[in-house]
Parts: structure tokens; sequence; C-alpha cells
């Protein structure tokens, strides 16, 4: 169903949220619902994704479509443009993430290839894929889910601050390129959100007595509800969007600082994670 002055109707009915069987994607994917638009869940895991769908579908009475795929699969602009051929596909909103965690030379070089397949090259062709086709209509958003690892280099997860550093720049860029075509772009810088995997801090004592505003944050970190919701209610609000103001403000308070300091402040924030107590 599309509502009347809804945002189907001014994007287009369908929204496609790449990775969304389950985190904050499976969370973005019922925000979308709850609009009124019609979804495809694009994931790996066939279980999921179909209980995601089915979650969107009975809490919203809208139509889903799921896309069983690797993001990772060279051949990814032709599957997904299958996958939603006939669709009249308005939002595209790209979840997704590599997540190689470790020392940097640790990693195995196949995890950092993943890396950049996942969280740069195939969001860059379903892109310029879907980004032709709205400017082509005239209408249309696209949505690059970052983080705030993308924001200074980071320990332990170095690859991935750098692939989301790119996703963060291009979708900023998008959104100078596109606004004059009716097509809304924006990158969202993600903070601590309580997914699954989340794991968080190995414990409120980690940070100390006197946790720094990034500290706080992984101590109280978001729901996938919360973020997913802002990312509809700043759709169309400018180039770079943060899942919460404390992310704002933390952004904002590290462009004054040196990098030495605020580069070792995130990595203060590594060293407290549960996944890394004993690596320091
Ligand atoms: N949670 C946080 O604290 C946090 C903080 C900053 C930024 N973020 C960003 O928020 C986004 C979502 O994170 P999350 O915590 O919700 O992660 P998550 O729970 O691990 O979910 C990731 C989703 O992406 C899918 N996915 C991953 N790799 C894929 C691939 N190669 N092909 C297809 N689908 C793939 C997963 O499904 P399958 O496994 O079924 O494929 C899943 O649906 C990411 O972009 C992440 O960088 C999260």
């Amino acid at each position: 169903m599309t509502h009347a002055g809804s945002l189907p109707e001014r994007y287009g009915r369908w929204a496609l949220v790449a990775g969304a069987s389950s985190g904050l994607g499976a969370a973005t994917a019922m925000a979308a619902g709850a609009r009124g638009f019609d979804v495809v869940l694009l994931a790996r895991r066939p279980d999921r994704l179909e209980e995601s769908a089915a979650r969107v579908r009975e809490a919203h009475g809208v139509q889903t479509s799921c896309i069983r795929a690797d993001l990772a699969d060279p051949d990814i602009e032709r599957i997904v443009a299958e996958g939603v051929a006939g669709l009249d596909l308005g939002v595209l909103i790209y979840n997704a993430a590599a997540e190689p965690e470790g020392r940097f030379l640790d990693i195995p070089l196949e995890e950092h290839r993943e890396n950049i397949a996942v969280n740069c090259w195939t969001p860059t062709v379903l892109c310029h894929r879907f980004g032709r086709e709205m400017v082509e209509r005239g209408r249309g958003a696209i949505v690059l889910v970052s983080s705030m690892a993308a924001l200074q280099g980071i320990k332990m997860y170095a690859s991935y601050g750098a692939a989301k550093a790119y996703e963060l720049i291009l979708g900023e860029g998008l959104w100078d390129e596109l606004r004059d075509h009716g097509v809304d772009a924006m990158s969202y810088v993600v903070g601590a959100t309580a997914t699954e995997n989340y794991q968080g801090a190995s414990g409120a004592e980690a940070y100390g007595e006197a946790p720094s505003l990034r500290q706080q944050r992984i101590l109280s970190p978001s729901t996938p509800t919360e973020v997913a919701e802002r990312i509809f209610e700043r759709l169309d609000g400018g180039p770079r969007q943060y899942s919460h103001d404390l992310d704002e403000a933390i952004a904002l308070e590290s462009g004054s600082l040196p990098r030495i300091d605020v580069v070792q402040a995130m990595g203060a924030v590594t060293s407290g994670l549960k996944r890394f107590q004993k690596v320091g």
C-alpha cells in the first residue's frame, strides 16, 4: 500500500535494505515497513532473511521480497538488478558490513579483500546502478551506513575503519551531486548499537571512574530500532547524519583536537572492548 503524502509516494514504493537479516538492517527493514514501504531484504543467511521479512509483513502489512546474496560476489550487480527487476525502487540503504578485527598484520589478506569488496566496491556498484535509475526518474534516496570508526584510524579495526571512511565520503559526495536531480543521499554515521553481535565494554569498570564521551557511549549503546528510526527521520537531512546526538558531539569535539589524541582516544575505546581485553 502507498500512503498519501508518504515517503513511498515521494521516493518510490520499494526500499532495498542490503544486510537485512539481523541487527540494524533488520530494524531498518522494519522501520521502512512502518512507513509504508514494501521492502526488499538482502543477506546471505536464508532462514534469518525470511524470518526478518515475515516480521515486517506481519507488523505492517506491506510486501516483502528476499534476495539471498553475498555482497562480496563479483556478480553482485546482476544478482541485485534481477532481484529488484520491475519494482519501483525508491530507497537504497546499504547497511551490511564486513568487519575484519584484530591487528592488521595478523588478519589474512583475503579478509582485507572481502572488507574492500563489501564495504567499498559493492556500495559503489549499487549506488552507480540505482543512482542512475533514480536520477532518470527524478526521485529516490540512498543511504550509506558508515561508522564512528570511519572518523579516525582505529586499532584492531584498521582496514574496517578505512573502508567505512570510503562509504562516509562517497555518501557525502553523492548528496551534492544528486540533490538537484530529486535524489537524496546521505552517509549515516553509526555509533554503539546493541545488535546481537555487539559485545561492548568488558564491564563498567573497563574505562575507569571517569570514562570519556566515547567510552560512555560504548557503555550505553542505542537500540537497533532507535538507530533505524533516525535513518527515516533524516533521509533528506543533508550529507552526514549521526545515529545519536552524542556521536555528533564526539565527532565535533574531535575536529579541534590533535590527530594523535583522536586516534589514541579511539584506541582507548577498543582496548576496553570485551573481545580485546587481553590485547591492550
Ligand atoms: N552495531 C554497532 O555498534 C555498529 C557501530 C558502528 C557502525 N555499525 C554499522 O552498522 C551496520 C550494521 O551493523 P550490525 O551491528 O547490525 O551488524 P550485524 O548484526 O552483523 O548485521 C550485518 C548484516 O549484514 C549482512 N551481511 C554481512 N556481510 C554480508 C555479505 N557479505 N553479504 C550479504 N549480507 C551481508 C548480515 O547478514 P548475513 O550474515 O545473513 O549475510 C546482517 O544482516 C554496519 O554497516 C556496521 O558497520 C554498527
